[in-house]
C-alpha cells in the first residue's frame, strides 16, 4: 500500500507521514513535497490538494480528508469524481467542536465581546444577561459536530434548537429541517451557530435574507466555512444593528488578510480556524481504521456523499 499525504504546508505534510509511518509500518507513506511514484499511490491524505493533483494518480482506490469538511477536495476542477472521498472524524475532532461552540455561545450570551471592548478603554460596562434558559440558541446542521453542540447547548441550559436536511432527534433540542423549515428555525432565533458542510446549497446561506429573519441584535458564531457567509451583508447586518456581534473562525481565504475589515470591526471577532481539528496523533489511527475497513469492505462508515457534498 503506498499512501501520499498532501497538505499545503510541507512541516505538516511531515508531520502527518512520521505519525501515518507509525501506526502503518507496512505501508509506503510519502509525502506530496517530497519526489514520488504517482503509478504507485492507492491512498491519497489531503487538504486543500492543489487543483490537478489528485487527478496525476491514476491509481487511486480512495481519497482521505484530513478534515470532517470534503469542500475542499470538491473543489478541485480536475478532481476524479468517481473515487471515494473518506472523511477523518472521531471523538477528539466532536470534543473539541463542543468545547468551542460553548465557550463562544457562552461568550456571546454573556455580553462578553462588548465588555472586553470597554474595558480596554477602562469604562466600567456591566451588561447582565438573562439566564440561559430565556436565550434561545439554534444550530445549523445537526452531523457530528452539530448534534453534538446542540445537546451540550441544551444542557448547559440554552433554550436549543437545530436544523439539518432530514428529521432529528435530539433531547432537549427542537429539531426544524429542510427549506422550509427555516423560517421557524430562525424566527426568534438570538443566537446562530453554524455547524454546516459546505456545498452549492449552503454556499452564503448566512445572507441578508437570512439576517432579516432574526430577531434584531441577534448574534452568530459561524465556525464552518468562510463561504457559508455573505460577507458584505454582514457588514451592513453589524451596520444597522440587525446583528450585534459575530465570531467568525473559517474564511474563504485562509490565513484572513491582514487589511480585511473583519480584523478591526468592534462587532466582529476573529479566530483562526481552530474551532476543532484532527491532529495527526490522533487522526493518524482514525485513518489507519478507515484505511482497514475500505480495504475489507470496499467502502467506510465515514465515506461522504460527493453527490450530496457532505
Ligand atoms: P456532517 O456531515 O456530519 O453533518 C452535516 C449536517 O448538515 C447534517 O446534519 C446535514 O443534514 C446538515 N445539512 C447539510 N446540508 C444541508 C442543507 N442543505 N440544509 C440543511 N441541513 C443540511 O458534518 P460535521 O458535523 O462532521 O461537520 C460540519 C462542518 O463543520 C464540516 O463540513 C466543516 O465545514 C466544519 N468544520 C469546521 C471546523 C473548524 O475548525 N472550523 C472543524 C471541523 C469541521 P442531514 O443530517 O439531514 O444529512
Ligand atoms: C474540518 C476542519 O473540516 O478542520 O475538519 O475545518
Amino acid at each position: 500500500m503506498s499512501i501520499v499525504v498532501y497538505l499545503p504546508n510541507p512541516k505538516t505534510s511531515a508531520k502527518w507521514v512520521t505519525r501515518l509511518q507509525g501506526v502503518l509500518p507496512e505501508a509506503e507513506i510519502v509525502s506530496a513535497h517530497e519526489p514520488f511514484d504517482a503509478q504507485a499511490v492507492t491512498y491519497a491524505a489531503v487538504w486543500q490538494p492543489a487543483t490537478g493533483f489528485l487527478a496525476g494518480l491514476p491509481n487511486l482506490k480512495a481519497i482521505i480528508s484530513l478534515a470532517a469538511g470534503v469542500d475542499h477536495i470538491a473543489a478541485d476542477a480536475e478532481l476524479p469524481r468517481h473515487i471515494p472521498v473518506i472523511r477523518t472524524v472521531g471523538t477528539d475532532l466532536t470534543q473539541r467542536m463542543r468545547e468551542y461552540v460553548a465557550v463562544q455561545v457562552l461568550n456571546l450570551h454573556r455580553y462578553m465581546p462588548e465588555m472586553q471592548l470597554a474595558a480596554a478603554k477602562a469604562e466600567w460596562k456591566a451588561l447582565v444577561a438573562p439566564v440561559a434558559g430565556q436565550r434561545t440558541v439554534g444550530v445549523l446542521g445537526l452531523g457530528n459536530l452539530g448534534a453534538a453542540s446542540a445537546a451540550l447547548l441544551a444542557q448547559i441550559g440554552f433554550e436549543t434548537r437545530g436544523w439539518a436536511r432530514s428529521p432529528k432527534t435530539i433531547d432537549g433540542v427542537t429539531c426544524h429541517h429542510g427549506p422550509e423549515g427555516l423560517k421557524a428555525f430562525l424566527e426568534g432565533c438570538e443566537i446562530v451557530v453554524n455547524l454546516l458542510p459546505l456545498t452549492p446549497e449552503t454556499h452564503h446561506i448566512l445572507n441578508a435574507d437570512f439576517f432579516a429573519q432574526l430577531p434584531k441584535g441577534a448574534r452568530l458564531l459561524n465556525a464552518a466555512r468562510g463561504d457559508h457567509l455573505d460577507e458584505a451583508a454582514l457588514l451592513e447586518a453589524l451596520e444597522s444593528g440587525q446583528i450585534a456581534h459575530a465570531i467568525l473562525d473559517a474564511f474563504p481565504l485562509e490565513p484572513l488578510a491582514k487589511d480585511h475589515p473583519f480584523w478591526t470591526h468592534e462587532g466582529v471577532t476573529v479566530t483562526p480556524h481552530i474551532a476543532s481539528q484532527v491532529d495527526p496523533e490522533t487522526g493518524s489511527h482514525i485513518m489507519a481504521a478507515n484505511i482497514a475497513e475500505f480495504e475489507a469492505k470496499g467502502h467506510c462508515k465515514d465515506q461522504a456523499d460527493m453527490q450530496r457534498g457532505y
